[in-house]
C-alpha cells in the first residue's frame, strides 16, 4: 500500500473520544485536517494548530463550508438520524473517501446480534455510503476501553466498588487510540477502499476481571457487587437513557458463559499489537484518580 497524497481530512465528532485521537493522529502523520464541530465553544478542547470548522449533523447545508476541497471525511454520528441521507449526499457531492465508525452488527456473535437502535442506524447509513458511489471503509469496534473510565471510575472514587450487571459477562475492551489509529490509517493511505474492519481488544476479559485490573494498576481494593438486571435499570433510572441499558443488558446476557469475539484487525492494519486494557488503565489513571476526564 502506498501512502496518498491527501487534501484535507474533514473530521467529524472531532471532539469525541474516536475522533478526537484521530485528528492527533493524522496531524502526527502530517496530514491537513479540518476539525468539525458543531458547538463553537468546543473548538478550546482542540489542538491550536488544527482547523476548526463549525457545521450540525442536523443541518446538511452548514457543512458546506468544512466539506469544500477536502479528499476524505472521517464520519461519527451521534446525531438524530433524519438528516444523514442528505449529509450523506453531501458528503459524496464534495469528498472521495468516507471512513464510518459503526459497529459489529454483521457479526455472528451473539453479543453483537442482540437489539440495538444505535446498529440499526449504523446499518443503515452504511447502506446510504453503499449506495452514494464514495469509496468507503467501514470501522467496527466492540466495548470501547474507555467505558471503563467513564462507567465505573467515579463509583471506585466513592465507594471503592463496582455495582453492576453480568460481572461474568466477557468483552474484548479496545483501546480507543487504537480505533483512532486504524482509522486514520485508513484516511491517508491508499488501499482500505472497501474495508470492514471488527476492531477488538487483544484479549477477552470478564467485567468483574476488568474492574481487579483497574484495582491493581490502581492499588486500590475495589469490590465488584454483582447487580440483577433490574437492580441495574432501577440504578439507571434517570441518569441513562433505557434503550441503552436495555441494549447492554441484551448484549450482556446473551454472551454469558462465552469468551468475547477477538479480532487480530488492529494487528493486521497497524503492524502493532493492540493495547491492553491493563494498558489503557495504567494510561489513564490520573483519569481514575482525580475525576476528571481525558478531553472529551
Ligand atoms: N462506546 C462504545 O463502546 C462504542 C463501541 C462501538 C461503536 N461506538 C460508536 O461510536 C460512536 C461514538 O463515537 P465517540 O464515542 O468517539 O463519540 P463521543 O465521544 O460520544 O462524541 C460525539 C461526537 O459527535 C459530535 N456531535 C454530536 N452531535 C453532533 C451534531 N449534531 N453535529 C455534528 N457533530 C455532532 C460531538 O461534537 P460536538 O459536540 O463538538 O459538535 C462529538 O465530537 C457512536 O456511533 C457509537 O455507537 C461506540
Amino acid at each position: 500500500m502506498t501512502r496518498a497524497r491527501v487534501p484535507p481530512v474533514l473530521v467529524t465528532g472531532a471532539t469525541g473520544r474516536v475522533g478526537r485521537a484521530v485528528v492527533d493522529v493524522l496531524m502526527d502523520a502530517g496530514v491537513p485536517v479540518r476539525a468539525l464541530t458543531h458547538r463553537s465553544e468546543a473548538a478550546a478542547t482542540l489542538p491550536a494548530n488544527v482547523e476548526v470548522v463549525t457545521g450540525d449533523l442536523t443541518v446538511p447545508e452548514s457543512l458546506d463550508a468544512g466539506l469544500r476541497g477536502v479528499g476524505a471525511v472521517f464520519l461519527v454520528w451521534t446525531a438524530p438520524p433524519a438528516t444523514a441521507p442528505a449529509v450523506v449526499e453531501r458528503l459524496a457531492t464534495y469528498a472521495r473517501r468516507v471512513v464510518f465508525l459503526s459497529s459489529p452488527h454483521r457479526t455472528p456473535h451473539p453479543f453483537f446480534q442482540q437489539p440495538n437502535p444505535m446498529a440499526a442506524l449504523h446499518a443503515d447509513i452504511e447502506r446510504l455510503i453503499a449506495a452514494s458511489g464514495l469509496e468507503s471503509t467501514i470501522i467496527r469496534p466492540g466495548m470501547f476501553a474507555s467505558n471503563a473510565l467513564f462507567w465505573w471510575a467515579a463509583a471506585i472514587r466513592a465507594d471503592g466498588a463496582v455495582r453492576w450487571p453480568y460481572g461474568a459477562a466477557e468483552t474484548a475492551p479496545v483501546d480507543d487510540r487504537d480505533v483512532a489509529a486504524v482509522a486514520a490509517r485508513t484516511l491517508y493511505e491508499d488501499g482500505h477502499g472497501g474495508g470492514d474492519y471488527v476492531l477488538t481488544g487483544p484479549e477477552s476479559l470478564s467485567q468483574a476481571a476488568q474492574v481487579s485490573i483497574i484495582g491493581d494498576v490502581l492499588e486500590r481494593r475495589i469490590r465488584f457487587d454483582e447487580l440483577s438486571p433490574d437492580e441495574f435499570r432501577n440504578e439507571t433510572e434517570g441518569s441513562w437513557p433505557r434503550p441503552v441499558v436495555d441494549m447492554l443488558l441484551a448484549a450482556w446476557g446473551a454472551t454469558m458463559g462465552r469468551p468475547a469475539y477477538v479480532t487480530s484487525t488492529v494487528f493486521d492494519v497497524l503492524g502493532s499489537a493492540p493495547r491492553s486494557f491493563r494498558q489503557y488503565v495504567a494510561d489513564h489513571a490520573t483519569f481514575f484518580i482525580a475525576g476528571t476526564n481525558p478531553s472529551v
